[in-house]
Order: structure tokens, then sequence, then C-alpha cells
């Protein structure tokens, strides 16, 4: 696996493959190192492929044992085995089975693709091409075939076994002491989407019926003992699937549907049809374990892999160039579920922070790519917050430019068209084209091009004539590869707002009935008539397009927009608008205007008294500063992240003093009442009160340590008890370091709970820390070959402590670099992941700048790096 000569792969280059497979018969008997595979596959020639092509299957670190063109061993002359390729020159030009048989050590693989142990099971992850680690194939999504898997291994060892698909069979081997399953998927299917479970594990069922009267059976798979934390899951399932009939018109298409929790997972879960394999952090809760937002990703992440059923198993991308086709479409969906789960305009607001603070920092970096790529090194690097969420914002877009009915109704005809298929992004667009009547090309560009755009809004009223005008105009940066950009297709959903909180008409020819005005040139404008005083613009209402804005609106305009806007999306905007000019300026050490200061914290003062306990979750959000990370994108050069941090801590002290009052009283207001429950009108509640200590801990450090001090100690469930901690981190001394062996003692046989405890103290923000995640590491709950251990402590102080991280003595960039490699020889795919906190080192001050290239130049100069690494920290230095 070398690494400058690997081949580039690129989406201009597809052609259909020279031979297909319709069927494909699986034999496997699990041994923890010597693992048997037999496969019988039914090939036969593509009609649309090369007629006298060779027959040539992917393999990735595999063992031939055995090899017959219907049923008659193959003379070994006639074909040539590497572990990574098997060929034969001169194949049958008609239908024929090939059978091949393999053998792996699941034991040694370290990888976790393909099939491998974790926690002594066996399982399998075999998208984007872990199948070919199980056998060799044509190892890509447009080959799809029906699967029977017949899967043996001893009773004791694996009671439990699980295939694709519907169980068909089961029994004894007579007098071996093993048993076997056979399972039988009887819908076509690329290879990605195989898996196999095999193990001691505990479950949790429900029946479901669907909604043409289906008799389907789910059931949670997890380690045993653990069965009553997967509650939460199970019923986050039949949700998703009952929303799925009732929005989408999708029903279920198997007799049974699996989940299986394993604690070895390179991801957050995996569609495999019918068997879903999970992360068991986005299974297990329980409210002594789990916080709100740990409930609120599980509920997320069940419902995105029950979505994938249709929109990624039943129609599923013909190349990986498509993988946004079910990814961002998929995500689209899943959030349009949380969203009707729990209240709108709070998830619409929780998605753009993580766009924000994901994607807009990656478009922004050396690992910018397009929604689809036009080339990739490792697909494996390419599961990216822009595939997924920048994914997830084009279909939003185009739910808003054409409407809630068209856009159902393109979704059917979508479904319905390519049912069965391998598609690509222009077979769903085609599909809304057809049912509009629109000309949707230039909207495709959001698919093409890469960057952030920028939109800059300038308002002008004319008192004469009554008249408002908004003028627009867009820029796309450069990024890698696309030094000249485009203008995009913009839709810009507004409202003009009167000084006094009356909204105004802002109707006009250009603005469409569903309130959006289309900004698709460089520079446009929109004017308002019969305007009969000044207004506010309020623009990209509900964020409805993935931009940055540069708006010139006064903060005391935009002070009107968070107390009266109708779009809680905007009023929340306005508020990190305005806090996060102060910011910026304290951390150039710019003065700040006591006026403007001033005029923040009364607005906040009156927010919260007027405001706060209407809807606390939005409250919550209000009162939380943007982050030092969103600070630091924000400045976008030169940054030092010392001087950020300290206006962030200076701020938070000004507005938790001016606020402090008020603060206290609803922290006191809300107090923990009853049972926990994880709804999210009580998550609400839980997150503003824990705001109100957070911003109390700033303004009185002695009463923030004694408020969470007892908070920690009395809290009922993990959410309250966590949010007490992370006051505690700001807070040096023996209180905090007493809390920090007390949570440690209490939760030391529950690695997802020791998982918060080593973020907790990655995120600390002093000197001492790089020190401290050090010693974690040899700590006997840490394990360098678990990915949830190592994100956690590793990931954590990379991605969450900007200070740390970033140590003007470059020891963080030095630190993750060395671990990046140690990582890289056992899991390529979690080095390159954590390798990629690099992703902001050309945007800070020059020293740093100088450290962390060199940190990337001695990776990329290491002999032997796996194809992932190596293309990260090539492509952060180019
Ligand atoms: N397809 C999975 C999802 O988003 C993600 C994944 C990719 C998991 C690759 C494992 C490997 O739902
Ligand atoms: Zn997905």
């Amino acid at each position: 696996m070398r690494t400058d000569t690997a081949q580039i792969v690129r989406l201009e280059d597809y052609r259909p493959g020279d031979f297909l497979i319709d069927r494909v018969e699986l034999d496997v008997r699990l041994h923890p190192t010597a693992t048997r595979i037999t496969a019988i596959l039914a090939l036969r020639p593509n009609p649309e492929g090369r007629a006298d092509a060779p027959l040539r299957l992917d393999g990735d670190e595999l063992k031939l044992k055995a090899l017959a063109i219907d049923g008659r061993a193959l003379p070994a002359g006639e074909f040539e085995a590497s572990p990574q390729e098997l060929v034969i020159a001169q194949p049958p030009r008609r239908p024929f089975t090939l059978t091949i048989e393999t053998e792996i050590d699941p034991t040694s693989n370290t990888k976790l693709m393909g099939l491998y142990r974790s926690s002594g099971n066996y399982c399998t992850q075999c998208e984007a091409e872990g199948f070919r680690r199980i056998t060799y194939f044509l190892d890509r999504p447009d080959v799809m075939a029906v699967y029977t898997t017949r899967i043996e291994a001893g009773r004791d060892e694996a009671p439990v076994l699980l295939g694709n698909g519907n169980l068909v069979e089961s029994g004894d081997v007579d007098g071996t002491g093993r048993h076997f399953a056979v399972w039988h998927d009887p819908h076509p299917k690329p290879s990605y989407l195989f898996a196999l479970v095999g193990g001691r594990l505990g479950k949790i069922a429900k029946p479901f019926t669907t909604m043409s009267g289906r008799e389907v059976e789910l059931a949670v798979y997890v380690e045993p003992g653990k069965e009553n934390r997967a509650d939460y899951a199970l019923d986050a399932l039949e949700r998703s699937m009952r929303w799925d009939e009732r929005v989408f018109d999708r029903e279920y298409d198997l007799d049974v549907f699996n989940i299986v929790a394993v604690s070895d997972f390179n991801m957050g879960a995996m569609e495999n049809k019918g068997l879903n394999i999970f992360n068991d952090k986005y299974v297990l809760a329980s409210p002594e374990m789990a916080t709100d937002a740990d409930y609120a990703n599980i509920e997320a992440i069940i419902a995105h892999e029950y979505f994938h059923n249709w929109s990624g198993n039943r129609v599923t991308c013909r190349d990986w160039f498509q993988l946004c086709l079910k990814e961002g479409l998929t995500v689209f969906r899943d959030q349009e579920f949380s969203s009707d789960e729990r209240s709108r305009p709070v998830h619409r607001i929780a998605e753009v922070k993580t766009l924000r603070a994901r994607q807009f920092v990656e478009d922004a970096g050396p690992l910018a790519h397009p929604v689809r790529p036009a080339q990739y090194r490792e697909i494996n690097n390419f599961y990216t917050a822009t595939v997924y969420e920048k994914g997830a914002e084009i279909v939003r877009m185009l739910k808003t430019i054409i409407g809630d009915e068209d856009f159902r109704r393109g979704m059917d005809l979508y479904f319905e068209r390519c049912d069965g298929t391998a598609a690509t992004v222009e077979d769903f667009l085609r599909a809304f084209a057809d049912v509009t009547g629109r000309d949707l090309s230039h909207f495709a560009r959001w698919y093409v091009q890469s960057g952030t755009p920028r939109v800059t809004v300038r308002g002008a009223y004319d008192e004469g004539a009554k008249t408002y005008r908004l003028d627009f105009e867009q820029v796309t940066p450069p990024t890698p590869g696309q030094p000249v950009k485009e203008p995009m297709a913009i839709p810009v959903v507004l409202g003009l707002v009167a000084r006094d909180g009356r909204p105004l008409q802002a109707t006009g020819e250009r603005v469409s009935r569903h309130g959006v005005f289309m900004l698709d040139k460089t520079t446009d404008s929109l004017t308002f008539e019969d305007v009969a005083t000044p207004p506010v613009p309020s623009v990209f209402r509900g964020f409805s397009a993935p931009v940055k804005t540069s708006l010139d609106l006064s903060n005391e305009e935009l002070l009107v927009l968070l107390r009266h806007d109708t779009d809680a999306f905007n009023r929340w905007e306005a508020s990190q608008t305005v806090a996060m000019r102060l910011l910026v300026s304290l951390s150039k050490g710019d003065p700040i205007l006591d006026e403007d200061m001033l005029g923040l914290s009364s607005a906040l003062n009156s927010f919260i008294s007027n405001d706060a306990m209407r809807d606390p979750a939005f409250a919550a959000l209000v009162l939380t500063l943007p982050s030092e990370a969103d600070i630091a994108q924000e400045i976008g050069r030169d940054i030092d992240p010392d001087a950020i941090h300290h206006a962030r801590i200076e701020m938070r002290r000004r507005i938790g003093q001016a606020c402090r009052g008020n603060l206290q009283e609803l922290y006191t207001g809300l107090a923990d009442t009853g049972a926990y429950s994880p709804d999210a009108a009580s998550a609400g509640r839980r997150a503003l009160r824990n705001v109100t200590l957070d911003l109390l801990a700033g303004a009185d450090p002695d009463l923030g340590e004694r408020t969470a001090r007892e908070q920690f100690e009395s809290a009922s469930n993990m959410t309250d008890r966590l949010a007490s901690l992370n006051v505690l981190m700001t807070l040096p001394g023996d209180a905090r370091e007493h809390a920090i062996d007390t949570f440690e003692e209490r939760y030391r046989d529950e690695p997802l709970v020791l998982d918060k405890w080593f973020t907790l103290q990655a995120a600390i923000p002093e000197d001492a820390t790089l020190k401290r995640v050090r010693r974690l590491m040899s700590h006997p709950g840490f394990s360098i070959s678990n990915p949830n251990r190592v994100r956690s402590l590793v990931g954590s102080f990379a991605m969450l402590n900007q200070m740390q991280f970033n140590r003007a003595d470059g020891s963080g960039y030095d630190f993750l670099a060395e671990i990046v490699l140690r990582v890289d020889e056992l899991n390529p795919q979690l080095a390159a992941r954590l390798l990629t906190a690099f992703g902001t080192w050309r945007m800070m001050e020059k020293m740093r700048r100088s450290h962390a290239k060199n940190a990337l130049l001695r990776i990329a100069g290491k002999p032997n790096l796996s194809r992932d690494v190596s293309d990260i920290a090539q492509r952060s230095l180019e």
C-alpha cells in the first residue's frame, strides 16, 4: 500500500463493469483466527461492458484456498491471485459460477474493516470497500446481487448468528458442538451492505405492523446484561419506521429488522440491509449514564440508519462519487425526523451550529472538496461533513425552492423510478425537474463547486418613495483545485421587520409564493414598495442556504431582530452576530464600546425575563456564546488561540455579571424536579439551567464552584452531573480534582462514561492538559485500539481544546502527529480522522503555522503510511 503511487480514481473515468453478479451464496465458518469463507458467485458478462475483458476481482489481505469455475477446479495457469486481486484472463463469455475459498483472521483485524472481532463477538463492516477483505469480489456498488449466507460457529462461542434478510434455516452441526444459520436477503444489494454477526448477545424485541399490515420483528442486540439500556433505541426505531411511512410513504420490506451494538466501530453506525450495526455509544443509554445529547444522537442515528433502507439500500449509489446521494439525503431525512419529534427551530439551530463548526471549517481549509467530489485517492476520507451536512443542505434548499408539495412528489418519483437501481445525483435531480418542469442545471452547481459562498447584503430605505432596496453580492473564495468560482443559485428566504417589531409586507414579483428570492447572479437587488417605515431586513430565515453573510446592520438593529423577528433562527442568529462582533474585537485587542456591551447585556437581560421560560431550549442557545473555534473561523487568519480564549472568558464574565440577578433566579427556578425524562422539553430546561450555571461561574468563580459542586453531588442524571463537571473544569483547584476522582471511582467499569471523563479532562484550558492527556493514555480504561477511547481522549484534545492543541510551542501538534503515526499501524481510518484536526493550520499565526507544517511534513515523510493518512497529510500540505 504505497502512497505516492496510489492511484487517483476519477468520476470522469466511470464505466460500467465488464461482469455482473446476480447471486451470491456464502458459507462462512467462523473461527477466531482462521475463518473459512466459501463464496459461490453467479456471474455473467455485462452487456454494457467489454466483451473480451479479463475478470478482475478485488481483494484486500486475502488468502486464496481454492478456486473453481462451474464446479471444476481452475488449473494454476488460468488465474493469478495476490492478496489484493484475483484475475482470470479468459473467463467464460456466458453465465457461470465461480467458487472461491478464502481464509481470514478476524482476531488480528485491527482496521475494523471486513470481518473482525469486537469484545469477542464477530461482526463485519463492509462500506466502503470492506467486502473484499472477506472474499474476492466485484466490490463496487453498481454490482447488485441477491445474497444467501450460511453462518457456522461454535455454539458456545457464538450462540447468536445474524445475517442480512430473513432467517430461513438453522440447526446443529451434529457431533461438533457447532451450529449454523442460513439467512436470505431477497433484495439485490451491493456488497457494501453485506453484514453478519456472531456472538454472545442479549436481545430486546418488539413486533411492528407496517402500513400495509405486514408483521415485522424489531430487535436490538447488545452485550448481555445491558438489555435495559437499549429501550430508547428500540423505541426510536419504531418511531422512525412510523415517521417514514407517514411523511415519505416508505414501508419496511423484510420480516425482521435487527440492530447490533458493538464496542469497536470506526463510525457511528452502518445501514447493512436488515442488520444495522452500531457503535454501542449510539445504542446504549440510561439516565444515570447518558446525557440529553446522547439521547438525541441515538434517536437521530437510529433514524438515519433506518431511513437508509430506502435512501441508500433500495436506491443505492452507482459509484462512490455519488455518496452524497444516500448520505446527504438521509441526513436531511433524519434532520426532518428529529425536527418533528423535538422542536423544529431549536433543531435547526443545532444543525447549523454543526454545519458551521464542521463543514464551513472544512470548506475553508486544505481538505475542501465538492459535495460530489470529482476524484479521490482513498474513499474512506470522503465520509465528511461536506458530503453529509452540506449534502443535506442541498436537499433542503431544493425543498425550499420548489415547495413542500412538489418536493414530496419529486421524492416519490425518485423512489419509484430508481428502486432497485444504483443511481446518480443526476437521477435524483431529474425527478424534481420532471415533476416541476424546472431547469435545475444551475442549482446542480452546488454538487460540484466547493467553498462557502459569502453573501453581502446592504439595505437602503427611500423615505420619499416609501421603497426599500436590498442589494446582494455573492463571492465564493477559491478552494484547492478550484481557483475560479461561478455564482451559485442561492435561495434567500426573507422578511422585513419594523423597528417597533411589527412584521412588514415583504412581497414582490421576485419573491416566490414560498417567500423565496433566488440570488443566482453575482449581484442583484430587490426593491419592496409601500414600506411605511425604515425596516430591519431578516434574510436567510431558517438558514435558507449554506452561506456566510455580511449584513450592514448595526448592533441595535440586530437586537431588534433578537427581540421581534418571527423567525426563531434569525432571532438566535442576531444574538450570536452581536456577541461575535464583540468577541472578535476583544480577541484582536481592539477596544469595545461600553454602549455596545451594554446594548447586548441589556437585550439579554430582557430576553431572560420575558422569553427564557417560554422556550428554555431556545433560550439556552441564545445565552451560549460562540465557541473559541467559531471565533477563530470568523477571524480567519493569523489566529492567536490564547487571545481568543481570554476574550471569551472576558465576555462570559461581563455577561454573567450584567445578568447575574436574572441568571440566579433562572437557575433556582429550573431546579431538577422529579424523575428524569429524555424528552425535548425536559432536556431544554436542563440545557438552560446549565448554561445559566456556566455564566454565573464566569461572573463569580467562588459562587460557580460552590454551585457546581452542589449540583455535581446532588445530580439525578448524567446531563446535570456532566454539566457541573464541565463548569468545574474551568476552575482549577482541589474541588475540581476531587470531582474528577469521584467520577472515575464511580464509573471506572463503564467505558462509555469513562469516555466522557477523558473528554472532560482533554478539554481543560490550561497548560498542564497535554501532560494530563499523556498520563491518561496509560489509564487502564484507555485503549489505543478502541476508536471511541481514542476519539474521546486524543480527538477531543485536538478538536475541542483550541488553545492547548494549538500551543505556541508546537507540542500539541507534535503530540497529535505521534499518536496519528501510532494509530496508523493499527487502524488507518481512525488515524486519518484524527489527522483532520490539522485542517485549520494555515489560519494560525506564523509561529504556530510553522510548527504545524513541520508536524505534517514529519507525518507525510514517514515510510509505509497507510493510504488514508498519506492522503490527508498530502492534501493538508498542498
Ligand atoms: N454509511 C454509514 C452512515 O452514514 C457510515 C459509515 C461509513 C459507516 C463507512 C461505516 C463505514 O450511515
Ligand atoms: Zn448514512
